[in-house]
């Protein structure tokens, strides 16, 4: 979680706007001309200075809605410092998730992979052992298991396949790979799971769909990973 306030993260990237038009606000549903739904959390610096009928405007996007439903759904998430807009999706501030502690390594193999003749390969893999869940996981106090691990994956080792695996360190960095939750595949909760940036874990095979070849996984996980705010300008020019 941030140090900054969770008043001045709505600030920084929201304006407050006057003689707002008659519209919904997208999260509440209620007229933005009402005031919001929620009351204005009680914080220990002090009187908070978000007020009730307070409208804001995103600073990039322009998308309004009120500032007090967006203070509440930041309250409600991981409180990163990071606010992301609830119409379009535009990230701002650097988004971070809630990934358990663990390793990513790296290695390189010689071999090619179906549909990538002229590369060798990049072999990424992830352990993360089994611990308890923090605060910022679905059931603080309780423990999380962890299966198939340590999960191997893979990338063709060419220009695009570099830059896709830099962009899956930084998104690492920023705790965003895997999640605590439940596993869609087994049905158990409280386990580490992916967190929608795919990744191919069979080399040489495609039983389970999440193989090679497959012309479009490149760019498709490009988008996922801009999706969550991770994309060429994270990367320092080499
Ligand atoms: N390999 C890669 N990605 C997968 C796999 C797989 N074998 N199975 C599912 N996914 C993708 C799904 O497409 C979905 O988008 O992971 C996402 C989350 O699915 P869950 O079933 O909730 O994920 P999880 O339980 O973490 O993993 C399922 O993936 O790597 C393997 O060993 C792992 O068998 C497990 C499987
Ligand atoms: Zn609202
Ligand atoms: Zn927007």
């Amino acid at each position: 979680a941030s140090t900054q306030r969770p008043e001045d993260v709505i600030q920084r990237y929201m304006q407050v706007v006057a003689g707002v038009a008659d519209e919904d606000c997208i999260i509440c549903m209620d007229q933005l001309s009402n005031p919001s739904g929620y009351e204005t959390p009680s914080s220990e610096g002090g009187a908070l200075n978000v007020l009730p009928d307070a409208v804001g405007k995103f600073i990039k996007c322009g998308h309004t809605l009120h500032m007090l439903c967006m203070l509440a759904m930041y309250n409600n998430g991981t409180k990163d410092g990071s606010l992301q807009c609830p119409s379009c999706k535009t990230i701002y501030g650097e988004k971070t998730g809630t990934q358990p502690k663990g390793k990513m390594e790296i290695y390189s193999i010689s071999q090619a992979l179906p549909g990538h003749p002229d590369c060798g390969t990049i072999q990424i893999i992830y352990s993360i052992p089994p611990g308890i869940q923090g605060p910022e996981h679905p059931n603080p106090g309780q423990p999380y298991t962890c299966r198939g691990f340590p999960r191997f994956c893979f990338l063709p080792d060419n220009d695009k396949g570099r830059k896709v695996l830099e962009l899956l360190k930084v998104a690492w960095m920023r705790r965003l790979i895997f999640i605590v939750g439940t596993s869609s595949t087994t049905g158990e909760p409280d386990t580490v799971v992916w967190n929608g940036i795919h990744h191919k874990t069979e080399m040489m095979s495609n039983l389970s769909g999440h193989g090679f070849p497959d012309p479009n996984y490149l760019d498709n996980v490009l988008s996922e990973l801009a999706s969550q705010g991770v994309s060429e300008d994270c990367l320092q020019p080499a």
